[in-house]
């Protein structure tokens, strides 16, 4: 018998070490006993014959089964450590197996992967903080502020939250805060873990209790106020609103004190909401605005997402995350419906759209068009957008020329398609091109690896599929070539076409 102890319940590389060494000595998954946390003194591990030697050969399992086990590691379920371990010894024989859809054992896999990526989910949207006022360094400031901090240094201002996920995915998951809330100090505490941020460094340190985490606070009336104002009464349906909320969260949720008060006012909020929306459309149209069309457009879902966009859009007009904002002419922002159920993500725009403040109007967005429509996709039920939101260029005599943005421009964007994502929620997105790829996904890819099969996104699992960018077409010096490669991009959206009609 093997006894693996694993350094933490989610320790996928110590997994992956561990399965790639045992699987190469032919080990089959009933000789190996799987462990978390054993340390030096433990004795079953000391019981137990070695690990076999790592040895240099080439180990080759499919994409698919990468991603499918770093959402299972973070399952609660004890055994998923023996269960990835057995599919992974039945696909070194049968890598094909990994498509096996009545494979019981793939199945259950799925549903766990699934599960985490929903805990995932309920974390981003459910933690809520609370402003912790200054107390000069406390003995609290070591506990909020984790392993790191300075007892008896001042500190700013920090956010407190209490959480109890049900799977092991704080660590996972602490990447998410610290883009969303960058330049916050933080704290998220949990029964198993808790993670920290002070602005520069994320820390860890061990698990908490309820009363670690302060209760009410203003930060709550911040809340409050921000809920009614978002809160939709003519789309107000109890159930759904349970299970996207499930009762075991409310308690840490302060708008949740507002869910009867809003409930029983509903009727007269659909009422007024009614007219504020029909009030901002005529504003929209008396001021004339260049994008009336796509704000008409976005308004058909609902009142709340288009109010929602807009302000995002306003907050976006002013943004300096990156200097990518002192040259360009203006931010070019996402345009299309709302409930968009495809979400087309670009580089960033061109000198044309530069000008316009639309995306994917100039030659490269004519030609986009012409390829949705070979593909009978059509554009204006998509919702388009770019990774980078203003046009980096470089001034050659009257000429801007287009310059790549870099991973520190891609990453400090990052934060508005997450918003754009989040509002739209589309069930299937597209990266174009490899800097799209490389935001979507927070790494860099090669197009041609990933291209034309759906991979989950790492924030959040919803699909996505990556293709070239219409740009790449352009540039092609060989019209042979430039033929043979437009007709493979119809192609690719034509699957994306087809593949959304089935995709809940
Ligand atoms: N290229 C892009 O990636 N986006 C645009 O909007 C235009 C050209």
């Amino acid at each position: 018998m093997h006894a693996v102890t694993l350094d933490e319940p989610d320790d996928f590389g110590g997994w992956r070490d561990a399965a790639r060494r045992l699987a190469m000595a032919g080990v089959a998954p009933g000789e190996v006993d799987w462990r978390v946390g054993g340390g030096p003194g433990d004795l079953f591990a000391a019981d137990s014959a070695p690990l076999p030697e790592a040895s240099g050969a080439a180990f080759n399992v499919p994409r698919a089964f990468i991603s499918l086990a770093q959402s299972v590691i973070c399952h609660s379920d004890p055994e998923r450590f023996t269960l990835l371990y057995a599919l992974l010894c039945r696909l070194r024989r049968e890598p094909k197996a990994i498509e096996d859809s009545a494979d019981p054992r793939l199945q259950r896999l799925e549903r766990m992967a699934k599960e985490v990526r929903r805990d995932i989910h309920k974390m981003r949207a459910f933690v809520r903080f609370r402003e912790v006022a200054d107390d000069d360094g406390t003995a609290r400031d070591s506990l909020l502020l984790g392993p790191g901090s300075q007892p008896g240094a001042r500190h700013e201002t920090r956010f407190v939250a209490w959480f109890e996920p049900d799977h092991h995915i704080v660590r996972t998951n602490a990447g998410f805060f610290v883009r969303r809330f960058a330049g916050m100090r933080w704290s998220i505490l949990t029964p198993e873990l808790s993670v920290h941020w002070d602005g520069e460094t994320l820390t860890e340190s061990p698990g908490a209790s309820r009363a670690d985490a302060p209760e009410g606070d203003p930060v709550e009336e911040i809340w409050k106020t921000y809920y009614a104002s978002i809160f939709n009464p003519a789309r107000l349906k109890v159930g759904a609103m349970l299970k996207e909320m499930p009762k075991k969260y409310w308690k840490n949720m302060p708008e949740t004190a507002l869910v009867a008060p809003l409930i029983a006012g509903a009727r007269e909020r659909e009422v007024a909401m009614v007219a504020a929306s029909a009030r901002q459309l005529d504003r929209i149209e008396r001021e004339g605005m260049a994008r009336a069309e796509t704000a008409e457009m976005a308004m058909q879902p609902g009142g709340n997402a288009l109010a929602a966009w807009e302000a995002l859009l306003e907050e976006a007009k002013g943004c300096t995350r990156c200097p990518l904002y002192k040259p360009a002419t203006q931010m070019v922002f996402g345009e299309g419906p709302l409930d968009a159920r495809i979400m087309f993500v670009g580089e960033q725009p061109g000198d044309q759209e530069d000008l316009a403040g639309r995306p994917f109007v100039g030659p490269a967005g004519v030609l986009f068009d012409r390829a949705l429509a070979e593909a009978g996709v059509d554009r204006a039920q998509t919702y388009v957008t770019n990774a980078v939101k203003h046009f980096k260029f470089e001034p050659r005599g009257k000429r801007r020329i287009h310059a790549k943005p870099d991973a520190g421009e891609i990453e400090a964007c990052r934060w508005w398609i997450e918003q754009e994502r989040l509002l739209i929620r589309p069930p299937l997105t597209v990266a174009l091109g490899a800097t799209a790829a490389r935001s979507l996904f927070g790494k860099a890819m090669t197009i041609s690896r990933v291209r034309g099969a759906p991979m989950a996104l790492p924030d959040d699992g919803g699909e996505a599929w990556v293709t070239v960018h219409p740009s790449y077409l352009l540039r092609l010096p060989d019209e042979a070539a430039k033929r043979v490669e437009y007709a493979r991009f119809v192609g690719d959206l034509a699957r994306i076409g087809e593949r959304v009609k089935v995709l809940a």
